[in-house]
């Protein structure tokens, strides 16, 4: 399967940015969106309910690994549907960081997710240090271990990855498509060790500083499926211009 036959992707993480304002605004732009690409916002919970979306889906940020229970704060893969959610970001750095969320759990929530119907969205990349180093592969490779030791081969073909260079997210460094297309080929490959269906099939997208000016270069390398996007997310003409890059 050509990199022509994988329906591009692009998904904005809103983080912890947007109101109300802000969703119908996108309510009544985004639904002009004239892409081939799958086209998602993945905007705070307490949003969710506000989104009347026929051009794009929603996503949530986070999901727990967890069904239900005495888990104060979390939130079920079974009450993101309920809210309207078709995807989830899982694993994201700012979690992994924060949150301290490891490799293996970052594989249990994705698990949860597509066991729920919900597409993970799963989020793998090195920090500046380990890039440094020399180490991206060997550090990226355990990430990717972590979910092909967890999830099925039919479990990862309905999963999304999303390569997010710590160092490229919310800097204004981004990865130059030569970088980025070098991780996702080494991705691509490392999965078709296990599948070689699963990884042609595989979207893999790109996230760290993608802006209307720099999306098209970067959607244009035979491994790079689209993008997650976050800054740029958050203005709907920055974001429309992403989605059309898709093209
Ligand atoms: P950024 O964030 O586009 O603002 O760099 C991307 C992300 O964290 O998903």
């Amino acid at each position: 399967m050509s990199k022509n036959n994988r329906q591009p992707f692009v998904a904005g993480n809103w983080k912890m940015n947007g109101s109300l304002a802000l969703v119908a605004d996108f309510n009544e732009k985004l639904n002009t969106v004239n892409t081939r690409a799958q086209v998602v916002i993945c905007a705070p919970s307490v949003l969710l309910h506000a989104f009347k979306s026929t051009a794009f889906s929603i996503g949530a940020q986070n999901v727990s690994h967890l069904d239900n229970g005495a888990h104060t704060g979390e939130l079920s893969v079974s009450m993101l549907k309920e809210a309207g959610c078709e995807f989830a970001i899982v694993g994201h750095s700012e979690r992994r960081e924060d949150q301290g969320e490891s490799n293996s759990l970052v594989a249990q929530k994705a698990a949860k997710c597509i066991a729920g119907n919900l597409t993970p969205i799963i989020c793998v990349g090195e920090s500046l240090e380990v890039r440094e180093a020399g180490q991206v592969e060997a550090f990226v490779g355990q990430q990717l271990d972590a979910l092909i030791d967890v999830l099925s081969i039919d479990e990862l073909k309905q999963s999304v990855i999303a390569y997010e260079p710590i160092w490229a997210i919310g800097t204004g460094k981004t990865a130059s498509p030569e970088q980025a297309q070098e991780v996702h080929e080494f991705i691509r490959g490392y999965f078709a060790k296990v599948d070689a269906e699963l990884a042609q099939g595989l979207r893999i997208v790109y996230g760290g500083s993608v802006k209307p000016e720099n999306a098209e270069t970067l959607f244009a390398q035979n491994d790079v499926d689209g993008g997650l996007i976050g800054g740029a997310s958050l203005k709907a003409e920055d974001f429309i211009s992403i989605c059309h890059a898709a093209n």
